[in-house]
């Protein structure tokens, strides 16, 4: 379970500075599919950076079953990002020089897994693991980076807006693999979108405004990434 207690954040200082996070609290129950909703503008990478230590907050805590990685020096929070959680943006962020099999292997070194090609193999990627980056279409690289953050076997997997580089077809495809993985391997969800379809996948949806939460509601049925409107 991961709780974020008031987090507070402001980027810059005076008169420039921006008030992205005004107090948010929320807490994310394990193996659920969380999807955080809202314009552009409104905060929600960084809840997600927050919420994953990728940044901190300038006030508020963020507690991964009861330990509070803000109270973390640099060097354990950074270790704790590399072993506990993976991150998928719209970007792909795969080393241009290495092929499929030794993106994906660099992710499962990260935590000491050695077991990492079943997860290509999860993506469908089996018959492209000496492709480099750009042999691939959009949507392989994505599921590779997917690939790639999963190899970790992170209790978490945080998405910002992954599907915001495909077309349709590509995009519902890697929302199918992330909710397939998800339920054959337990992990929690949390993405970004500013697509009001896309969270009609989650359990929980997360709507944000202007730096807070304005509503949070569950979904009695999570539809699957082939029945939402696009
Ligand atoms: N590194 C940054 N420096 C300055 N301002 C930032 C930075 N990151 C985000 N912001 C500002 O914080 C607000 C929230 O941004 P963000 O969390 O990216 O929103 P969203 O992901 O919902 O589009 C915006 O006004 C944005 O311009
Ligand atoms: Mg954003």
């Amino acid at each position: 379970m991961i709780e974020i207690k008031n987090a507070v954040k402001t980027y810059g200082a005076g008169d420039s500075a921006t008030s992205a996070l005004k107090g948010v609290s929320l807490t994310i129950k394990d193996g659920e599919f969380t999807v955080l909703l809202g314009a552009s503008g409104s905060g929600k990478s960084t809840l997600l950076h927050i919420a994953s230590g990728l940044e901190r907050p300038d006030e508020g805590s963020v507690e991964y079953d009861g330990m509070d990685i803000t109270a973390l020096g640099d060097k354990l929070l950074t270790a704790f990002r590399r072993e506990k959680v993976g991150f998928i943006f719209q970007q792909y962020y795969l080393l241009p020089g290495l092929d499929v099999d030794k993106n994906v292997k660099m992710g499962a070194q990260l935590a000491g897994n050695r077991d990492y090609r079943k997860i290509i193999e999860d993506v469908g990627l089996g018959d492209k693991l000496h492709k480099l980056p750009s042999e691939l279409s959009g949507g392989e690289q994505q599921r590779a980076s997917i690939a790639r953050a999963l190899a970790k076997r992170p209790k978490v997997l945080f998405l910002d807006e992954p599907t915001g580089a495909l077309d349709e077809e590509t995009g519902r495809q890697v929302l199918d693999y992330i909710s397939a993985l998800q339920k054959e391997l337990g992990f929690s969800v949390v993405m970004v979108t500013h697509n009001a379809n896309i969270a009609e996948m989650a359990n929980t949806v997360v709507r944000m405004n202007s730096g807070r939460i304005i509503e949070t509601a569950v979904n009695e049925r999570q539809k699957s990434a082939y029945e939402i409107g696009w």
